[in-house]
């Protein structure tokens, strides 16, 4: 089987993309088959051109047919620091497709306008002990769709919103590659898919083979 075509969707400096594409690079599951940008200056679309990964700008992002398009024929579609609204429309057309990676753990600290480093200013200023990456679908509701996957980073005492910014940014390299990876080997399911860690890897999580807590 050929790897499944992944398109990745940015508006930053795309650094989620670069764990992507040095990631999937050889992976027999998936591979990165093209970017697209909501804004001609966005780092990402360098980090692509690199790689030799198409790319391409979106002149209308709220258009729900340019964007469609503009994903092609890719079966999973990735948001990696895409600040624009994904189209409804759009949205209805990828059901189960769309993955959004969201620097905290939710539906704690998401939403509308928690983006970046304002993310990690609320998780310090909550005083929670715990902060970390979510990878989940999107749906209509921002930030809200049925959650995939999530890694935990301790919050210490001396962060500031960069320490943490930093070090979720680490966990989220390690936790985008293999949320979509492990889609990839499930052939995208067409419903809503949880992955737990267990044993080193990420597996769905209510499969009967999976147990949690002391076991004895
Ligand atoms: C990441 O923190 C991601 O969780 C959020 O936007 C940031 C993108 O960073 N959605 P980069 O462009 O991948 O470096």
């Amino acid at each position: 089987m050929s790897p499944i075509p992944v398109a990745v969707l940015v508006s930053g400096a795309g650094t989620n993309l670069q764990a992507l594409l040095d990631a999937l690079r050889d992976s027999p599951a998936a591979r990165v088959t093209r970017v697209v940008a909501s804004r001609a200056d966005a780092g990402a679309l360098e980090r692509a051109r690199r790689a030799g990964v198409s790319t391409l700008v979106l002149a209308h992002p709220d258009d729900p047919g340019e964007v469609v398009t503009a994903i092609g024929d890719a079966r999973l579609v990735v948001l990696a620091g895409y600040l624009k609204r994904i189209p409804t429309g759009a949205i209805a057309r990828l059901r189960w497709r769309l993955i959004n990676i969201h620097p905290a753990l939710l539906p704690a600290f998401g939403g509308p306008g928690m983006y970046g480093r304002r993310v990690h200013e609320a998780v310090l200023a909550s005083g929670a002990a715990l902060t970390g990456a979510t990878v989940h679908y999107v749906d209509e509701e921002y930030d809200r769709g049925p959650i995939i996957a999530q890694w935990p980073v301790p919050v210490r005492r001396d962060d500031t919103p960069d320490t943490l910014a930093a070090r979720v940014l680490e966990v989220e390299h390690q936790l985008l590659p293999q949320a979509v990876v492990e889609l990839a080997r499930l052939g995208v399911p067409e419903g809503p898919v949880r992955l737990v860690a267990s044993g080193g890897a990420f597996v769905v999580a209510d499969q009967p083979s999976v147990r949690f807590g002391a076991q004895g």
